[in-house]
Order: C-alpha cells, then sequence, then structure tokens
C-alpha cells in the first residue's frame, strides 16, 4: 500500500464526477484510491477552463465537490492548475476590454481562488491544516509557443505576477511551477532554475517545483537522478506530479509485451527511488501518479499506449511492483 511506506504523501487524479458517480469501476478506483492514496489532484476540474466563466465569475462546484471528498477522506488536495496557456475558457481568447482590465480579471482570478479554496480545512494528527495544502500556479512556460498566448501577450511579466496573485489570496498555501521534461530536457531545467533565482532575488513568491515525469520506458537511468538532484539543490519543495511511463513511445507494438511491462516496472521504481533518496525529506511534497487504469490515461488513446499501474480490470500490472519497490528505497 503506498501511502503506508513513505512519510510523504503518494497521490493520483481525480474527477468530480468519478467521485460522486456510482457505477461499479468508480467504486472500485474510490476504494482504491482511499486504500492507497492519501494526495488528490484535479485531473481538469480545476483548470480555467473549468472554474473561470468571466470576469469575476467563477464555477468553484466541482472544485468544492473534490474538496469535500477529500476532507471526508482525509486526503491532502494538490491544486492544478490556475493559470496555463492551455485549457482556457473560450471568452479569454476573445476577449474585448483594454489589456489593463485583462490583467485585473486574470490576476483577480488566481487571487479569488486560491482564496477559495484555502477556507476548508481538517485534522491531521490532531493538528488542523488545509485541505488544500499547494497549488500549480502556472504550467510549462518554457514550451515552444506559450508566450503567444493571451496571458503572455496582454500581461507584461505573467508568470511572476501570477504568483504575486496566487500569494495575495492566501499567505501559507504552497505555490509551485510546474512542467514536463525537466528530467530529459537540460536546456529547460536550466530555464526553471534561473526563473526560480530570478525570483528569489525580486522576492517573488515561489515554494517548490513540479516534475511532471511523464516518462518513457526506454529513457536513459542517468537523467533522472540529475534532474532530481538539479532541481532539490534549488532548495525548494519538489513534487513528482504527473508520473506514468509510456511503452509505446515509438508507436510500434499493439499491445504491452513482457519486455516494455518490466522495462515500465524498473523505470516506476527508479523515480519513487531517486526521489526517496536523493530529495531531502523537508522538501519532499510527495509523488503523484497521473490516473489509475491505462484506460483512463490521457496517453491511452484507443488502446495505443498503459502508461499506468493498474490494468483496465484495476488490477496491479508489475509497474505497481516497480512503484512500491522505489518507495521501500530498493535501487531499480
Ligand atoms: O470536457 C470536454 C467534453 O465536454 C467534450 O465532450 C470532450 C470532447 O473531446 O472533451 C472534454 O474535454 C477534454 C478534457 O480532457 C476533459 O476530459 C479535452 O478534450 C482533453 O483535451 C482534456 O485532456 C486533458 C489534457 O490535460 C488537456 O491538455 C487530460 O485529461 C489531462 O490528463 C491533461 O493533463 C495535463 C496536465 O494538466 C498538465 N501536464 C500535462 C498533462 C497531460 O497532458
Amino acid at each position: 500500500i503506498a501511502k503506508n511506506i513513505v512519510s510523504y504523501p503518494v497521490g493520483n487524479i481525480v474527477s468530480a464526477s468519478k467521485l460522486s458517480s456510482t457505477s461499479s469501476d468508480n467504486q472500485i478506483f474510490k476504494a482504491i484510491l482511499n486504500e492507497e492514496y492519501n494526495s488528490i489532484t484535479a485531473e481538469n476540474d480545476m483548470k480555467m477552463s473549468a472554474m473561470f466563466d468571466g470576469p469575476g465569475d467563477y464555477d468553484y462546484e466541482a472544485g468544492d465537490a473534490i474538496v469535500a471528498y477529500a476532507k471526508a477522506n482525509g486526503l491532502r488536495v494538490h491544486g492544478h492548475v490556475l493559470a496555463w496557456h492551455k485549457q482556457q475558457p473560450a471568452w479569454l481568447g476573445t476577449f474585448s476590454g483594454t489589456d489593463e482590465e485583462f490583467e485585473t480579471a486574470v490576476l483577480d482570478y488566481i487571487t479569488n481562488t486560491v482564496s477559495h479554496f484555502a477556507q476548508e480545512k481538517m485534522t491531521v494528527n490532531d493538528v488542523e491544516v488545509p485541505v488544500v495544502a499547494s497549488w500549480d500556479v502556472v504550467n510549462e512556460t518554457f514550451e515552444s509557443g506559450a508566450t503567444d498566448n493571451v496571458l503572455y501577450q496582454k500581461i507584461d511579466d505573467f508568470v511572476a505576477k501570477a504568483f504575486q496573485a496566487a500569494r495575495a489570496g492566501d499567505p501559507d498555501v504552497k505555490l509551485f511551477y510546474n512542467d514536463y521534461g525537466i528530467a530529459g530536457d537540460p536546456g529547460k531545467r536550466n530555464s526553471i532554475i534561473t526563473m526560480v533565482n530570478d525570483f528569489k532575488s525580486r522576492s517573488i513568491p515561489i515554494d517548490g517545483i513540479g516534475m511532471q515525469m511523464h516518462l518513457n520506458h526506454n529513457w536513459p537511468d542517468t537523467d533522472l537522478p540529475t534532474s532530481i538532484q538539479d532541481i532539490a539543490d534549488t532548495g525548494l519543495l519538489v513534487h513528482i506530479s504527473e508520473l506514468d511511463v509510456k511503452v509505446n513511445y515509438e508507436e510500434d507494438i499493439t499491445e504491452l509485451t513482457k519486455d516494455r511491462a518490466a522495462e515500465q516496472e524498473a523505470q516506476f521504481q527508479r523515480a519513487a527511488y531517486y526521489y526517496h533518496t536523493l530529495v531531502p525529506a523537508a522538501q519532499q511534497h510527495g509523488i503523484t501518479i497521473w490516473g489509475f487504469r491505462d484506460q483512463d490515461s490521457w496517453l491511452y488513446d484507443n488502446n495505443t499506449d498503459w502508461p499506468l499501474l493498474y490494468d483496465n480490470d484495476f488490477n496491479y500490472k508489475v509497474s505497481h511492483r516497480g512503484f512500491i519497490n522505489g518507495l521501500k528505497g530498493q535501487a531499480p
């Protein structure tokens, strides 16, 4: 049982519709969630597309339902994601007001959303803590084309202002920058570290870095320890925020072969092992898996990839064993 092995949270993703569903599949999903995990991230329900209906017009219904479920079941919520150049409401791209009005609308949304979700508290080990412990403030700013988006075009120094707006919503919630490819792309990693140093020099608040870790079965070993060490060296919290392992990266197989299942097992073990051994305890924000059954994954695409820990009947795959062994600190 993942959560019982380690002292940092182990998470997975949810949606409000699955949490409220009484279908047998979703009953199994919830049983596994509650037994094996102690942290959740909303896969889509707490993004701008779901919550930001217009200037001053916010829809927190699905997010509130997720937080209520978490509170009732003693799960931490990691908020995802306040501002991203993807999954935006349509009105954002056609907003006809001034840039100043646009900036006010976006930054107010960020502040209000953090403040709204900071209200719910729960008691863990006799201590009252906020249910929503942390937020991804911005995702993936170094992706090619990201800065062509309205958020960047209309708001000068957008990423820094987003973090300031989030901090204005709550003094204590942990604020994360979240990105993919941190392990495989040293250039991006350096850009992120440069940004963190710039934020520190300007007193822009930032508490942590989310390493998404959408890995491949055949990713070189050395990238993981190097990148995890580099990110831990910032001194910030480190969250493996979206872990999954593609087995069909080259798109040349039609089923999960035994060899690739074994490589996937090893890759999950590496991710957990290096996180476990390289990130100092005080910086361990946890590891979040990006889905339950393979068929629920954003990568599944009509049975072309099988990136997760459970098969389509919710049975453990060998990847689950790898993940658990990594959490136990067993070297891959
Ligand atoms: O909600 C609509 C539904 O109304 C519509 O009928 C349907 C038709 O396609 O689409 C539904 O929206 C989909 C949404 O997921 C909810 O299911 C979008 O098309 C689909 O693009 C969206 O995909 C999500 C993706 O982010 C969007 O970029 C994935 O579920 C989600 O796993 C993925 O998560 C991202 C992280 O947030 C950031 N890091 C990368 C990660 C993987 O891409």
